[in-house]
């Protein structure tokens, strides 16, 4: 069965978001409308809140036409089935999946039964029903520890240390393998690098369960006194301060790298060089549409290390903030921010915004919701 190519007018695009109502999908969402896009939400609330999605329609005045909200999970094929009869979906953005690095240790089948199984489900469900566009919710995890930085796009990938690290490598392979067998799909594999921050709103943002995994929702735990000191994971790295350096990536920035991938597979944006598999790989067809598979790096090019981003933060709440030198994390790796060229060629997208900027976002959202959505 042929794809649908997308059309060049936004307004009569209709995504369909999975995990739209996560930390990343609702911001998405708030993009995907600013743009004109029209979107479903599919998410089953396993780790995300219907709040959020409230919220966004508060953010950008849109009704439930514009930004429909269905749960479910990928799993479900029933309900799918029901979204793609209901809905007439042109493209997907995945982003449905469990996500804790530490976690997936304990819980192997868990996430390998919700991340693979369940984007096997949606791909044949889309299939089925017309729509072969997909833009994928990728990690820099993939590359392991790196062989060079900055990471390009060609950097070899690594296997990845972890079940959740393995479900994303795992699933570009399958949806690159899609498009080998089906030259009709048209696929985007996004590797995020670390992403932080809030809408400037500060109505959505992180909502981690439990105590959190990740650097800056912890700090801001501290930031706002939920949390006593911040537990810095080594010092004795070969950094220029000695702490584990990232390339964080306001998630606002990271959410308009998705606008700009739909505008890629709709021809509105692109050099038509080759950069990838296939005819995404060259000129776009005659109507302007691609197929084939693009992978892009979502990062901003700098690395910030461990302190710095306390010393951010400290800047953003107006107070320090207190840490302790720990021992290293099992699994870590020394240092990683991404080579952003690709992204900025073919995409036309560029990070805009500053470390300074995500910690000030990231404040007004974790101190005027102390407990995220369940305030
Ligand atoms: C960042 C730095 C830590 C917590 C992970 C996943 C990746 C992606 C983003 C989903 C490191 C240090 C951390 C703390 C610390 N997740 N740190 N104290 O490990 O780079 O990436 O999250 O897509 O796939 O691997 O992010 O925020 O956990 O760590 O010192 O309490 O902060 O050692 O140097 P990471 P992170």
């Amino acid at each position: 069965m042929a794809n649908r190519n997308l059309a060049k007018d936004a307004r009569e695009t209709c995504v369909l978001v999975t995990g739209g109502a996560g930390f990343i999908g609702s911001h998405t969402c708030v993009e995907l409308m600013n743009a004109g896009y029209n979107a479903v939400i599919v998410d089953d609330l396993s780790n995300s809140s219907e709040e959020s999605i409230r919220r966004v329609r508060e953010i950008t005045g849109v009704d439930e036409d514009r930004l429909s909200f269905v749960k479910a999970s990928i799993l479900d094929r029933e309900a799918l089935e029901q979204v793609f009869s209901t809905y007439s979906i042109d493209a997907i953005i995945h982003f449905a999946g469990f996500k804790a690095v530490g976690e997936s240790v304990v819980k192997p089948l868990e996430y390998y039964w919700n991340n693979i199984a369940g984007t096997l489900v949606l791909c044949d469900v889309a299939r089925a029903h017309g729509c072969k566009n997909i833009v994928f919710s990728s990690s820099a995890t993939v590359y392991g520890e790196p062989e060079f930085i900055p990471i390009t796009e060609d950097c070899p990938k690594h296997t990845p240390t972890n079940p959740y690290g393995q479900t994303k490598s795992m699933l570009e392979q399958i949806l690159s393998d899609l498009y080998v067998g089906d030259n009709e799909w048209n696929v985007v594999l996004l590797r995020y690098f670390n992403r932080i921050g809030a809408h400037e709103s500060g109505l959505i943002g992180e909502d981690p369960h439990g105590i959190p995994n990740n650097l800056v929702p912890y700090v801001a735990q501290v930031a706002v006194g939920k949390l006593a000191a911040v537990g810095v994971f080594g010092d004795d790295y070969p950094t220029p301060d000695g702490t584990g350096v990232r390339d964080y990536i306001h998630v606002v920035d990271l959410a308009r790298g998705h606008v700009a991938a739909l505008r890629w597979m709709a021809g509105l944006v692109g050099t038509g060089k080759p950069i990838g598999l296939g005819s995404m790989a060259g000129e776009p067809a005659e109507d302007g549409t691609r197929r084939g598979v693009g992978i892009f790096n979502l990062g901003t090019g700098c690395g910030s290390s461990v302190l710095d981003v306390i010393a951010a933060y400290g800047r953003a709440c107006g107070h320090d903030i207190p840490y302790q030198i720990k021992p290293r994390r099992a699994g870590d790796i020394a240092e990683n921010y991404a080579a952003c060229d690709k992204a900025r060629d073919e995409l036309g997208w560029v990070a805009e915004y500053d470390l300074d900027r995500m910690c000030a976002d990231s404040w007004r959202w974790q101190s005027n919701n102390p407990n995220g959505y369940r305030d």
